[in-house]
């Protein structure tokens, strides 16, 4: 049994911004940061919208963070008692991470007495607008108190501000703060109200960006005062009548009671729990990570719509310009597949959705077909800049190729699509644009392939790989793979459009020459150049990887001058060296352990892993798949550890060069995931059916799992043994 709880004692105000990211809680509408009350946007306080975004200027355009409906303080015999400033006695915050419930518990010592606040706050599961907090003030002696609490509208952002105006006003006892976004003038309503158990003096007050209620009162040792917060946020994005929207959910909920939403909340945390528990017989601390990683995942998946994605930093706040990556497709998308294909289609018409941008995006390049966006946001157009990191010595924007050389971004897609349709059966997906999206990928590949005339292959040049330290590369191994793949995929769908929807067997026959793309992509296939191993079976990464230094890691980051300093780009220290940012390679032979022996598996593993920085999250898990691919679970373990603790330990980078990137990562939560399951559960499908191999580390007595496979939910149990038990469901 593990305590479904993580709980840090005592005040650490330099953990403030990491804690916000580790006791994050959400419901995939909206997610919100593990701070206190009291916190304002000095403590990167963040209450962050899936799908919404704004650009101010010339700056980045970003998600957009809404009003803070929490904000509460005291002022205790006209001392303002809050954290940093006022120093606790003892504090205490926790994350039940079974139930979606963040709490606190403050206790200060005043003159005259000691007093102290428990709160605990969730973002509904069962009601993705609402919100909900409980915060009790009790002391030992008869204190004069000023409880202050309300909306607090002056937001953290990174590149904002990102109102053009804010309303903050009263009306039928509902306070409410509506901005107005300065880009496209969406509007988002934060309204709430609040019931406290003791008589008090109250008054209203709307000043710094603020709309907060005042309750004056003597507290009285026998007799605690608790106050219950209802908080709703509504979109002019989810409907025209947000404003009413956003009251009548609070005024109808409010006669529901507190408990009653709480529980329905629990209960439909209990469903998820139901199909998405992992159960580790022999390692607590392992099914304590994997399970408060999948706690991230659920917490962000968007269930209210049909068609939206994970930015790369769940809910956690701006960073990364709340955009999608191709971490949802290759990290996360596994873990949806598996216990809430809904969701996994939901990601997937997401991509089918942005197509047009991910379109424009190639012409802009003049390419041909679908080029996505490495930055995504809710059109499909790049987010990304073309100076994406800012170097610590000059200060200066440094030229990066993230956005237009990253081209193994919608072979990502794709395989995202495929993996689908593999694991649902569902292949619908196709008809409702799967199909064209497949098939523009295939087509941007194909108008990027170069010959020279000495050679029979086709190469793709000046690209970036995963290890995004090297750039502007030629033939990196894992690109030119995943574009193979894309053509094979291609070439699969184009083939059997007659047994598609007879529309959109028309519609593909009247869009595309159905049988010359077929030949081509075919062609391109067979030809397109895919680096093979070496005499000692290692695959260069990509042309000339093997001409630069072989420094070891320790020795390039001895030559960093500063530790927040850049390692790629023209003058990064790892540029030309054979030191790598992450799995790349090593990412290839994950996805594709079929393409070689074992033996050529393992001396990749073997040759590319000192010489891999893991300067992100994302390259653990995939050295973990592989070692397991291996036959190494005990090697793959600590990857898979450090990748579901990702956002318990807080080791990751918080910066490149001077660009804050901290905040949660549901890529690593994922990985961990597909570490257990794939990896050291050994799942795979043959046949129509869900068959195992597993492999467990020492001390893993058993691993049980739930997988929906083909739409029906298979119970698998797997031991140390060896021994397999699967089980489906009727
Ligand atoms: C990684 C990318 C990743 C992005 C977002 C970067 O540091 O190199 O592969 O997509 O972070 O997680």
């Amino acid at each position: 049994m593990i305590d479904w709880k993580i709980t840090e004692r005592g005040f650490y105000p330099e953990k403030i911004a990491f804690n916000g990211n580790k006791f994050l809680i959400a419901n995939g509408y909206m997610g919100v940061r593990g701070t206190l009350e009291e916190f304002t946007k000095d403590q990167l306080v963040a209450v962050n919208m899936a799908g919404l975004y704004d650009q101010v200027g010339n700056g980045w355009r970003e998600s957009v963070n809404a009003p803070n409906g929490f904000f509460t303080y005291l002022i205790v015999d006209e001392e303002i008692c809050r954290l940093p400033e006022c120093e606790p006695s003892e504090h205490s915050v926790s994350l039940d991470y079974r139930n979606g419930i963040f709490s606190r518990k403050t206790t200060w010592k005043t003159p005259r007495g000691s007093l102290t606040v428990e709160s605990e706050r969730f973002v509904s599961l069962a009601q993705p607008h609402l919100a909900l907090m409980k915060y009790k003030i009790s002391s030992n002696f008869h204190a004069d108190i000023e409880l202050i609490t309300g909306i607090d509208a002056d937001v953290w952002d990174i590149n904002g501000p990102h109102y053009s105006n804010m309303e903050l006003f009263e009306e039928d006892g509902l306070i409410k703060a509506i901005g107005t976004t300065s880009e496209k003038g969406h509007k988002i309503c934060v309204t709430e109200n609040c019931s406290i158990n003791l008589p008090s003096e109250k008054r209203l007050s709307i000043k710094d960006k603020k709309i907060l209620r005042h309750f004056c009162f003597i507290l009285r040792p026998e007799h605690d005062c608790v106050i219950e917060k209802w908080i709703s946020v509504c979109t002019s994005n989810d409907t025209e009548n947000y404003e009413q929207k956003a009251a009548s959910l609070i005024n109808d909920y409010m006669k529901s009671g507190y408990k009653y939403v709480k529980n329905s909340h629990i209960e439909k945390w209990e469903e998820r729990w139901k199909v998405s528990e992992v159960f580790i017989e022999g390692h607590k601390e392992a099914m304590e990570a994997l399970n408060y990683s999948i706690y991230h995942l659920i917490s962000v998946a968007p269930r209210h719509s049909k068609s939206l994605s994970i930015p790369a930093r769940g809910l956690s706040g701006q960073v990364y310009k709340g955009a999608v990556f191709w971490d949802t497709e290759m990290f996360m998308l596994d873990f949806f597949l598996y216990t809430d294909p809904q969701v996994a289609r939901t990601l997937i018409k997401y991509r089918i959705d942005t197509l047009d941008g991910a379109i424009r995006k190639a012409r802009y390049y003049g390419y041909d077909g679908a080029f996505y966006a490495w930055e995504s946001q809710e059109t499909g157009d790049d987010a990304c800049s073309d100076y994406n990191v800012v170097d610590v010595f000059t200060k200066r924007p440094v030229r990066t190729y993230f956005k237009d050389k990253q081209i193994h971004i919608s072979s990502a897609i794709v395989r995202g699509i495929m993996r689908y349709i593999e694991i649902t059966g569902d292949k619908t997906i196709l008809d409702e644009g799967g199909a064209e999206t497949i098939i523009e990928c295939a087509k941007f590949y194909y108008s990027l392939l170069l010959k020279r005339l000495n050679r029979n292959v086709y190469e793709l040049h000046d690209v970036v790989g995963p290890d995004e330290y090297h750039e502007r590369v030629n033939n990196n191994g894992y690109t030119n793979r995943m574009a193979k793949y894309t053509f094979d995929m291609a070439v699969e769908v184009l083939s059997s459009v007659k047994n598609l929807e007879p529309e959109t067997a028309k519609r593909l026959k009247n869009k595309y020459k159905v049988s010359q793309l077929i030949k081509s992509f075919t062609d391109a296939s067979k030809h397109i150049y895919i680096p093979q191993p070496d005499k000692n079976g290692i695959i260069e990464q990509f042309d000339g990887y093997m001409k630069l230094e072989d420094a070891s890691l320790e020795e390039v980051r001895s030559r960093l001058l500063d530790e927040k300093e850049y390692w790629g780009g023209a003058n990064g220290v790892a540029s030309h060296t054979r030191i790598i940012k992450q799995a790349d390679v090593v990412t290839w032979l994950a996805m594709f352990p079929d393409d070689f022996p074992h033996e050529i598996l393992l001396a990749n593993w073997r040759y590319y892993e000192p010489r891999t920085e893991h300067g992100s999250s994302l390259s653990a898990c995939m050295y973990g798949l592989l070692a397991c691919r291996c036959g190494m679970p005990e090697k793959a373990l600590p990857f898979f550890m450090k990748s579901a603790r990702a956002d318990l330990e807080g080791t990751g980078k918080e910066w490149a060069g001077l660009i804050y990137i901290g905040g949660t990562h549901p890529a690593a939560a994922g990985g961990a995931y597909m570490t257990a399951v794939n990896g050291f559960g050994g799942i795979y499908f043959e046949e129509e059916k869900l068959k195992a191999k597993p492999q467990l580390p020492p001390n893993w007595q058993k691993l049980r799992f739930n997988i929906y496979y083909k739409g029906k939910l298979h119970r698998v149990e797997v031991d140390q043994k060896g021994g397999v038990s699967v089980t489906r469901e009727p």
